[in-house]
């Protein structure tokens, strides 16, 4: 396993090409309200993008066919953008996105309440952002990759929420995923070292019931096995020589 270190060159074009879609995202947040369809926010989102000037990175990876994930409820990840699927009051909408500037790619996802949620589901999507913010606190050079891991795990385990095994954080640069891995469950090893100028997508995927997840027929979806709401955080970040800086989020 090889982690690249990108250059103070590359380094700024990560955060141009992650601080579009910061703001891509937040464009996006606006538009989430009970009637839209997830097809809704996938167009407006090819129309950000075209209108930068840069390109989805999702768009046709390993075949893909839209620009943006959309997951609603039980859908815990990779769910495909449709006219039909139409949110309505109390689901949760998880948006994962990324584009390519330069050759460079980001990767950020938000969980949204459309409307208003059982207070339940409400604490699921805050400790699942949570979680993000705990784990960030020891992504420091001179820690190691799977401390992420276990900051995430330890900061979950007493919710007794599921935490999805079956997707991963990992590297992030001139392709979508890179060398490491980051689970979100914990690891007996420490991993790789950390060190300045590693980017990385640490996004934990928490279930309200179990972890345990399966594929739908469009061999896309991921859902948990259970039916229960899932959410999703994610940024981009950069290893630096102090505290990580989060490049999607500015
Ligand atoms: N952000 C997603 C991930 O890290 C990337 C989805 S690729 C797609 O897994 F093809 F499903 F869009
Ligand atoms: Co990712």
């Amino acid at each position: 396993m090889s982690i690249s270190i990108k250059s103070p060159r590359e380094i700024e074009l990560m955060r141009i090409s992650n601080h579009l879609l910061c703001d891509m995202h937040r464009e996006l947040e606006k538009l989430v309200r009970p009637g839209i369809s997830t097809m809704d926010l996938d167009d407006a989102a090819a129309k950000f993008l075209a209108h930068h000037g840069v390109v989805s990175n999702f768009l046709n990876y390993e075949g893909y066919p839209a620009n943006i994930c959309v997951s609603v409820n039980d859908e815990v990840v990779h769910g495909i953008p449709s006219r039909d699927r139409i949110l309505k009051d109390g689901d949760i909408v998880s948006i994962d996105a990324g584009c390519i500037y330069k050759g460079y790619h980001s990767d950020a996802a938000r969980t949204h309440i459309v409307g208003k949620a059982s207070p339940e589901v409400q604490k699921l999507v805050d400790e699942t952002r949570n979680a993000f913010f705990e784990a960030i606190k020891v992504a420091r050079a001179g820690n190691h990759v799977y401390d992420i891991s276990n900051a995430v795990a330890d900061y979950i385990s007493p919710f007794g929420y599921g935490i999805v095994r079956e997707l991963v954080g990992h590297g992030v640069g001139t392709s979508l995923h890179e060398d490491p891995q980051i689970p979100n469950y914990h690891m007996e090893r420490r991993g790789p070292k950390l060190q300045p100028g590693m980017t990385l997508a640490v996004e934990p995927m928490i279930a309200l019931g179990r972890g345990d997840v399966v594929w739908e027929e469009d061999e896309w979806t991921v859902v948990t096995e259970d039916g229960s709401p899932a959410a999703h955080y994610e940024n981009t970040i950069l290893i630096t020589d102090g505290d990580p800086e989060i490049l999607s989020l500015y």
